[in-house]
Formats: C-alpha cells, structure tokens, sequence
C-alpha cells in the first residue's frame, strides 16, 4: 500500500509554535480530566469510609481485568455545571474488559451528592445503553444513587428521554439479548430500584446495599412505620425473601468478584471478522500532531499530515486523489483493523460530496468501517454553486451517511460547521463514537457570520421602511453577543460538558482511542439487514 510521506519541517518555527499552542491545550486537558477525577470533599470520602464502601475507581480497578485499557465516556460531562463540581455526571461509564470480555460499565459516583441523578446523568445512562445495545455490549450497572437529584427532579422525570426511558431501555436490551448485571453497593432508591430488578442478575452487598421504592424517611412520612433501610431493602431481605437479588456479597470487593464470575459465565460472544491485520505503528510519531494543527482553523494544512501520524504503517491507499480534492477519502488500517477514512481538506463542493458519496457505498458494501475527520467549514455557497447543484451532491453525501450500516466513527478535528457537520457524520448521522479534539468548535456556523447575517437582516428591513442603515456602534451591539455565545457554546468543552460528543481526546491519543472503538464494535454484527440508500436526486 502506499506509504504517506510527511512535507512537515520539524525544525520549522511554524512547527514548534503549533506544538506549544497544541501542547498547551492538551495539558489544560489532563488537568480538567485529573479535576474530574479526584476532586472530592472530605466529608463525602469520610461518610464512605465509614459506611464501609469503596470509591467507585476502586470498585472498577477491582471489577475490571488488569493492565487492561478502560475507554471511558464522557468523564467532562456537566463540566461547570449545575453549580460546579458534579463531575463527570457523578456517573463513570466506559468500555472495559472483564473476564476477557468487552463490557460497558455504568457506575454511580457516591460522592458527588450521593450519586443522585442529574438530567446530565439520565443522559449519560441513556448514551451508555445506546452503546450497549449497538454494539452488544453486556452491561454492567454498578448502582450506589440516593435517585434523582430531587431540586431538578422535572428536568429528570416526566418527558420521553428522561428516567424511565433507562427501564424501558432495559426492558428492551433484555429483550434482544443484551446481557445486563446490576451490583447493589449503596441505595436503589425510587426509580433507581428498578435498575437492579430489570436486570438479569443482581449482586447485592450486606450492610450497605438496599433497594427499595420508598426509603425509610418517606415510608415513616407516608405510613408512619419505622424501619432501617437494611430491614427495608437490605441484602437479607431480597437474597432470602423477595427474591429481587441473586448473588449476596460480603462487601463491595466480594461483589466486584461474583459480578467478574457472572460475565464469565455468560455465553462466549464471537466477534465480527473483518479482515484484521498484523497492526503497525504509523512511521511518524502521533505527537506530531501537535505541531501541525494551527491555532486558527481558518489556517489551512493538508490532513494527510494528520494521516500520517493516525494509521498503520502510515499507509493509506487513496481514492480519487485527483478528484474533489478537498475531501481526502481512502483504505487504512488502524490498530490492525481496515478503515475506510474521510477527512476533510477544505470547504465541500459538489466534486467531493460525489466522491464521498461513492466512497462511502463502496466502503458499506465491502464491510469496511468508516471513519470521519471532521474539520469543515460547510458546503460551498453562491450563485455558481447553487446552479451547480450543490444542495443535490450535499444531499446524496448526507443520504449515503444517513443510511450506512458498517460502524461509523467521527472525530471532530477542527472546525464543524453546518450541513458539513451532517455529511461528515456528526452526533444525528449515528457514528457509533464520536470525539473531538481540544481545539475543536462546532455550530451552525460561526460567530462571525451569524452576526454578520443578523446585522444584514435587521438592516434590509430598516430599509424595506425606509429608514437609515443602522450606525456602526448599533451593529456592534448586535454582533457582540452572537460573537461571544458562538465562542462559548461552540468551544469543545461547552460541547463535551452538554455530551455532545463522548469525549474531548488528546490527539497523541487518538489512534488507541479509534482501535478500542473498533475492536467494541466488532462485538455485535458488521451491519442491520437494511444494506441499500434512498433514492439519490440526480
Ligand atoms: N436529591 C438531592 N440531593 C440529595 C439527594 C436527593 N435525592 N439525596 C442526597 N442528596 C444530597 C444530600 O443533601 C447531601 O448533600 P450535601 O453534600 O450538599 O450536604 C449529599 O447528597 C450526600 O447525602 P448524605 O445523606 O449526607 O450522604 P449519605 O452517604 O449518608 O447518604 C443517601 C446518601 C443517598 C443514601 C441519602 O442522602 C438518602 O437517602 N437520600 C434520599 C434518597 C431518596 O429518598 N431519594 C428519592 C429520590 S427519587
């Protein structure tokens, strides 16, 4: 295949400048990560020493195989949110490896607020189900959750994607298959109860677990009984009487063996072959992308830069070179497994949205895995391009991403603006995983131009009444605003903290991240029945 020889001067002041700007970012990124992660009260860390309950990291090195990757969702979830410090959701969910097996954890984190559920955390249990079942992930729940996060409650409870789609959901995995273990290491309290019992097999720890659907407080409020929360929903209680648990464990370190003992003993899950090779580190070391993004995405660089330091061996057999050039498209291998990429070289027209658009059924119709490396600033616009038909070729580009069915996977490199996020498979085009990198924005478009388009508007009807353009000062006072909340809502961290995405990565990272992702996908069938589009416009 043929081998991507790299043009960037290393030495170059370009290059060192690029690197320091990059490098900068992914330190803030470390550090926002490394906040997430350990910034816990006293208090909270005492309560739990005393109640006798590992932290939720310790619960998962103790669940997880050793020396094996964990592949963690959206740890930046409600970053700066709900008055700060409701990391991560107060929920870790990721990919793991569990007997061998490649499983999803969902895992509440006690100490954030008692692990209640967030609006962000019903999303996050949503989005780790989603992955679940397509990628036929057995789940485990590892539940510890005083329920819903009572002062939002009606931002949790009544609508359709809210908390009792993650039951219903349940219901629905267990109906295809998917098999789900719930551990019981603090309360289930209300809603939350039902995560153990729409489970296959519960684990129920002694002394700190209980499941109930009114705790103690409220059954003294509603019937005057009194009763500790063991007597109401402890272990004793569902292993011997009820029935709602399965497995009693001694404490949490009992319970992380006996849910290790469950996944081993589920059915053997033949992963999809898809032609895996022997895999290679690219020629060029990956940091090197660091060095190449510029500070702008309005500066251009060729994305084969990017290439180079991403695939197997640094080859890529490309596609149409000649053709739509603005889009690179072409064969590769990442951690071994074949990928067919598309990453974008400047705006869309409508040579590129054809060469994708064939690219991608070709791609479908031999197995291969998409990926997509966004950086697009959208469809080319104007008079020549419309007449062109540049909606049509944008259209048959979205048609052909829409209806796909190998797994897709996106990364948001630079710039996602507009339709361009649509074609090159943004969050509503179903990747299976989608991240951007630090440096990533994404909106309608960007600030600039939608200011710049609000200031036309209001001045076109100023005139259609016959009155003066309005006075620089006025335009800045409509800009400003549009500018600034462009920046802040379009910024990768306002994007990862919303779950936009399932993370913000280190570009170095990238390349693990994507065999991880690939080789989880393989677990569940290379694709639906339904191989074929809808009709293309001509
Ligand atoms: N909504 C909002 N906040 C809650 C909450 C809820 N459902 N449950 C607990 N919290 C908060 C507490 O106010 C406390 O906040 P603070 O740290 O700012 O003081 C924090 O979570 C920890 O609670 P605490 O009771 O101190 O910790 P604990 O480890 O002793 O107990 C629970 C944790 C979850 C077992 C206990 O708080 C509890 O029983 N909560 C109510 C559960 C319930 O009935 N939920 C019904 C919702 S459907």
């Amino acid at each position: 295949m043929e081998v991507l020889e790299s043009r960037v001067d290393t030495e170059s002041a370009e290059y060192q400048a690029n690197f320091a700007h990059n490098l900068a970012l992914v330190e803030e990124l470390k550090r926002e990560l490394a906040m997430a992660r350990d910034q816990r009260s006293e208090r909270a860390l005492a309560r739990n020493r005393q109640q006798n309950k590992l932290t939720v990291r310790e619960r998962l090195d103790l669940l997880l195989d050793r020396n094996t990757p964990f592949l963690e969702l959206s740890p930046l979830a409600a970053r700066n949110m709900y008055g700060g410090g409701v990391h991560a959701a107060g929920v870790v969910a990721g990919i793991g490896v569990v007997a061998g097996r490649e499983v999803l954890v969902h895992a509440n984190d006690q100490l954030i607020k008692g692990g209640t559920t967030y609006p962000l955390g019903v999303k996050k249990a949503l989005r780790a189900q989603a992955i679940a079942r397509e990628n036929r992930l057995p789940l485990i729940y590892l539940v510890d959750s005083g329920g819903a996060f009572l002062p939002l409650q009606s931002e949790i409870f009544p609508d359709a994607d809210d908390g009792g789609r993650i039951f219903y959901n349940q219901a629905v995995l267990s109906k295809l298959g998917v098999p789900q273990v719930c551990g019981v290491l603090g309360l289930c309290t209300a809603g939350a109860a039902y995560i153990p019992a729409m489970s296959d097999e519960v684990v129920h720890v002694a002394g700190s677990g209980a499941i109930f659907l009114g705790g103690p407080p409220l059954v003294k409020a509603a019937t005057g009984e009194e009763v500790s929360a063991q007597e109401l929903g402890g272990a004793e209680v569902h292993c011997r009487e009820s029935g709602v648990s399965d497995y009693l464990a001694q404490d949490d370190a009992h319970a992380m063996e006996l849910i290790r003992q469950i996944v081993a003993n589920l059915p053997p899950n033949a992963k999809t072959d898809i032609g895996r090779r022997e895999p290679k580190p690219p020629l060029y070391d990956p940091q090197e992308i660091y060095g190449i993004l510029p500070p702008s995405l309005s500066t251009p660089y060729d994305a084969r830069e990017v290439l180079a330091r991403l695939v197997d061996g640094s080859q890529f057999l490309e596609f149409k070179p000649l053709y739509g050039p603005t889009l690179v498209t072409g064969w590769a291998h990442i951690h071994g497994y074949p990928v067919g990429i598309l990453a974008n070289n400047g705006v869309l027209f409508s040579d590129s949205s054809l060469k994708a658009t064939q690219f991608i059924q070709l791609c479908d119709k031999r197995g291969i895995p998409l990926l997509f490396l966004q950086n697009i600033s959208g469809y080319m616009i104007g008079r020549d391009y419309e007449r062109g038909g540049i909606t049509k070729d944008g259209h048959k580009m979205v048609n052909a991403v829409a209806t796909a069915t190998v797994p897709k996977f996106t990364v948001i490199i630079g710039a996602s603006f507009g339709a361009g996020n649509y074609g090159m498979c943004g969050r509503a085009y179903g990747p299976r995983f989608l991240w951007m990198w630090p440096n990533a924005q994404i909106g309608v478009m960007g600030g600039e131009q939608a200011a710049q388009v609000l200031a036309t508007v209001k001045n076109e009807q100023l005139a259609r009444e016959g009155q003066p353009p309005l006075p620089a000062e006025a335009v800045q006072q409509i800009m400003g605003p549009i500018i600034e909340a462009a920046r802040k809502e379009g910024d990768a961290y306002y994007s990862t903290a919303n779950m936009w995405d399932d993370g913000i990565l280190d570009p170095a990272q990238t390349r693990d991240v994507l065999g991880l992702a690939i080789s989880a996908a393989l677990n569940a069938p290379l694709r639906d029945d339904r191989l074929g589009y809808g009709t293309f416009r001509m």
